[in-house]
């Protein structure tokens, strides 16, 4: 009888012992199985994701900071988006001999006013601003009213902007041509523009009605001639007249 339980205990054990073994061995199939997916994952998906986040983050982050730097890029070149806080009031100029830059700065002075230059994209030579040469090309610019010198400078975001002071030299008697591609060239919806001019000796004249005409937007004043010298208490009370 013992030796029936013994030869049953050992067959038992025996068949114990085999299952063992097939259970390890199925076990070390299925770690490897996991191990291949997680290798494949870690070859496809599962990087792929925290590196597409990442790509993401760093694209969302990309976008925030170029929107910041094109924000700050604005504000310093005056092309100021709406939000952005800057004066409601805008000198902006065109000036061939810095006459008229002066009187723009001591506006700005008077104002706090932003300031912004209207550069011709071909700057203006001496022989350019011959008004006693009939073929100099301010004489044929001026003879031309369809000529539309290119500006140059960056544009500008009228955005916010109320008033908008606009200098100018007085070239054969009105605006020189390239004040009617800035008139036409921006929409000055709600917006008063207000012209002011330096000459020789001329009155600013119709330079105000023509620019209003060719910008079809914006309220437009007459204006006011200056002597390049003018101070800014003279300035001051012309403002404060109107
Ligand atoms: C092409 C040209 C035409 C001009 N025509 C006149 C004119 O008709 N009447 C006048 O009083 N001054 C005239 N001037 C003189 C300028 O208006 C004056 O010098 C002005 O202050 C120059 O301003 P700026 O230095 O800002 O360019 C003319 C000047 C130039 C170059």
């Amino acid at each position: 009888m013992k030796k029936i339980l013994s030869i049953i205990l050992a067959a038992f054990l025996l068949t114990s012992l085999a299952g063992c073994g097939n259970h390890s061995q199925a076990d070390s199939k299925e770690t490897q199985t996991v191990t291949e997916g997680q290798k494949e994952s870690a070859e496809s998906t599962s990087p792929a994701e925290p590196e597409t986040m990442q790509e993401e983050t760093a694209q969302e982050e990309t976008e925030t900071a170029s929107e910041a730097s094109s924000s700050e890029a604005a504000e310093s070149e005056g092309n100021t988006p709406a939000a952005a806080a800057h004066s409601d009031i805008l000198v902006a100029y065109f000036s061939a001999t810095g006459t008229t830059k002066g009187v723009a700065e001591k506006i700005a002075s008077v104002t706090g006013g932003d300031l912004y230059e209207i550069l011709p994209a071909e700057p203006y030579t001496s022989d350019d601003l011959d008004y006693n040469d009939s073929s100099s090309r301010s004489t044929i610019e001026q003879n031309d009213k369809s000529v539309r010198p290119e500006i140059g400078s960056e544009d500008i975001s009228l955005a916010g902007y109320t008033t908008i002071y606009l200098g100018f030299p007085i070239w054969w008697g009105e605006e020189p041509r390239i004040l009617d591609t800035f008139a036409e060239k921006y929409s000055f919806e709600g917006i008063t523009v207000i012209p002011f001019c330096t000459s020789a000796s001329s009155g600013i004249g119709r330079s105000g009605s023509n620019m209003e005409a060719l910008a079809g937007t914006g309220t437009w004043l007459d204006g006011m001639r200056f002597d390049g010298n003018v101070s800014e208490s003279d300035l001051q009370s012309w403002i404060e007249g109107m």
